[in-house]
């Protein structure tokens, strides 16, 4: 039995319980946030686990191995430092921290101290995704030409982090597990609509360039009428459609795709219309997933898949991004690139 604690019980950290509390190698041992309220609902829910609204009790017991932390995001740097130096294995939600030189510091604190360190990049764990990762290694979908997401809805609107740094390490931790390559260009451009005297970005609009010439768009916003979770991949051979939305048909691949004519005497280009293919999907929560793998990487010693690299390359991306928002949307070289 793993004995583990999870550290802020928010909207999110309420379904971490569920989960890490349904699995049988695990002893979910204390809860700890902040508001009472929502302590005294987990206590009525999950009798045997143990409320403290003291984090420091919670890093010091030592009988805890693992600590999930899913505070506020200007939180996780600190409470993961002081988990990792108390010799916790972590998982933090996502992003692992609100800049690159905090989150290196905790990648290099995690290999010292030989401990897990795993970021809560969800969609790295979805099914759907995973299918499309597959069908790109056995190169169904031929050369990726380009990519975009869109992750639209009204609210939850953030006070600290803007729409860039709550939204898109989804998509850009997608991005990355799908391409296998690096960036090397970001320009971002937004509006601030809500929060004009803290200058909260809720409306953010991201390019990336990549090495191997694939670009990526991302459309993030928590003003929109619209609830949209969608990545849409362009591929040479064929295009896939991610729609999270969907209850069941979340992943469409279109056999379409436009053919080039070399002629005599000019150029030709033929549109292919064929299937829509609907693969089956496994039905599995994202999450659950995500923290069935957690406590497995622990038990086997394995590197997390979102392990802190992944989690350093993405905070990486949206200090890039954040750095273009703040010049007016200029483009900004990725520093390992040149
Ligand atoms: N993976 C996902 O899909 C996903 C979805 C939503 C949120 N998140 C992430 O989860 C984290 C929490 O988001 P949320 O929407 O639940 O936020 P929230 O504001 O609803 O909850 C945060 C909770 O953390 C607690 N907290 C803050 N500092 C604390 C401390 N020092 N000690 C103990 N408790 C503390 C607060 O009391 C609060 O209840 C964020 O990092 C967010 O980016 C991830």
């Amino acid at each position: 039995m793993l004995n583990v604690a999870i550290i802020g019980i928010g909207d999110w950290g309420r379904n971490l319980v569920r989960d890490f509390y349904e699995i049988e190698k695990v002893n979910l041992k204390v809860c700890c946030n902040l508001d009472m309220n929502a302590l005294r609902k987990i206590k009525e829910k999950y009798r045997s686990v143990r409320i403290t609204i003291d984090y420091g009790e919670v890093i010091e017991d030592k009988e805890i191995d693992a600590i999930v932390i899913a505070t506020s995001t200007s939180t996780h740097f600190d409470l993961a430092k002081k988990a990792l130096e108390a010799n916790k294995h972590i998982f933090v939600e996502k992003p692992l921290t609100l800049n690159y030189e905090q989150a290196q510091e905790l990648v290099c604190l995690a290999r010292g101290k030989e401990k897990k360190l795993m970021v809560g990049h969800l969609l790295e764990y979805h099914p759907a995704v995973m299918e499309m990762k597959k069908r790109l290694s056995r190169n169904e979908i031929g050369e990726i030409c380009y990519l975009y997401s869109e992750r639209l809805n009204l609210g939850k609107v953030r006070t600290t982090e803007n729409a860039l740094w709550c939204l898109a390490p989804h998509d850009i931790s997608v991005m990355l597990y799908l391409l296998n390559t690096e960036p090397v260009e970001v320009s971002a451009y937004g509006g601030v609509f809500l929060q004009r005297k803290e200058k909260i970005e809720d409306v953010v609009f991201v390019n990336i360039r990549f090495r191997d010439g694939v670009i990526a768009n991302l459309h993030l916003s928590w003003l929109d009428p619209n609830k949209v979770r969608r990545i849409t991949l362009v591929g040479s051979k064929k295009m896939m459609v991610f729609d999270d939305m969907e209850s069941r048909d979340k992943l469409k691949i279109f056999n379409k795709g436009v053919i080039k004519n070399n002629l005599v005497d000019r150029v030709e280009f033929n549109i292919r219309y064929g299937d829509i293919y609907i693969p089956k999907i496994d039905a599995s929560e994202p999450l659950k997933l995500e923290c069935l793998h957690f406590i497995d990487c622990i038990e086997k010693n394995k590197t997390p898949r979102s392990d802190g690299e992944d989690g350093l390359r993405v905070v990486r991306i949206l200090e890039a991004a954040q750095e273009s928002l703040d010049k007016g949307g200029i483009p900004i070289r990725m520093k390992e690139s040149e």
